[in-house]
């Protein structure tokens, strides 16, 4: 494995690698890798020739009141891992490069954004594209990876690839869990023992409406009632619970092929999201 910080050696190698006709999948993260990232590098790997994967925190993502200053990092160990499971580039670019004081870009993909995470979260998706197109335009992947567990973030960067021509594939890989069916994210760290145990009451959330909405797909209010009492006796703060297609996140209606539930939930500080996309 390689390790690149500087862009120019990062684009020089990706034009190198297009001129011997060798195709890059490419797995962006903020490091502190899990199960779940290692996951998308294993599934990178049926899409390419090279995998390479990049390890930023991007501030541009993060409100203020946010959690950037303490979000956990280990680039020791990240790097460890990309090498275990045989990455070939570890891209790890430095803030002053990506973001150099006169940096005044922006990059809004508008519409998908009003619902969700993009509610409670303003700024967010806007920080996450404006850093997704400079790592695309860095890399030149012919694929990327990104996980099922940060939906709408897909469907946004999927709209940002067709409006702008981004050349590239995007791929949705599946969620990740724990045994207790918690799914892998670097915040769960956050947790104490208690809101531990509690947080499964997530997945219980999801599988419960899933298995009421093969059975009595009428009754979105009783099912939701359920989930946010589940929730609640678990003393999870409920940002939202929320029913959408998931083509396009419009309204769930009678007649979408697949719907997205969505959940964000806060046990103390730490905000956690999931969701679960149900074949009707
Ligand atoms: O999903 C993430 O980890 C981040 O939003 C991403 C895509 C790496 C952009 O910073």
């Amino acid at each position: 494995m390689k390790t690149i910080s500087s862009i120019e050696e990062m684009q020089f190698f990706s034009t190198e690698s297009k001129h011997k006709n060798l195709s890059i999948a490419f797995v962006p993260t903020m490091g502190f890798l899990h199960e779940g990232h290692l996951s998308l590098i294993e599934n990178a790997k049926k899409y390419a020739d090279i995998v390479v994967v990049s390890i930023f925190v991007n501030s541009k993502q993060f409100a203020e009141n946010e959690d950037f200053g303490s979000y956990p990092r280990d680039l020791k160990r990240d790097s460890e891992l990309c090498e275990d499971k045989k990455v070939d580039i570890l891209f790890i670019p430095e803030v002053d490069e990506m973001y150099p004081n006169d940096f005044s870009s922006t990059v809004k993909v508008s519409g998908i954004d009003n619902h969700l995470c993009g509610i409670s979260r303003p700024d967010h998706f806007e920080g996450v594209t404006i850093v997704v197109a400079k790592l695309f335009n860095i890399v030149r992947p012919d694929t990327v990876i990104f996980g099922q567990k940060d939906y709408q973030q897909c469907l946004i960067v999927q709209k940002m690839i067709k409006d702008l021509n981004f050349p590239i594939n995007l791929i949705i890989s599946p969620i990740i869990r724990e045994v207790d069916g918690l799914a892998k994210s670097s915040r769960n760290k956050y947790l104490n023992e208690d809101q531990r145990k509690q947080a499964t009451s997530i997945y219980r959330s999801l599988c419960f409406a899933e298995k009421q909405m093969k059975e009595d797909l009428g009754d979105i209010d009783k099912i939701y009632k359920e989930i946010t009492n589940l929730l609640k006796s678990n003393d999870a703060e409920i940002d939202y619970v929320e029913f959408k297609n998931a083509e396009d996140l419009s309204p769930f209606k009678h007649g979408n092929k697949h719907i997205l539930l969505a959940i964000a939930v806060r046990f103390g500080t730490t905000r956690l999201i999931d969701n679960i996309i149900i074949e009707v």
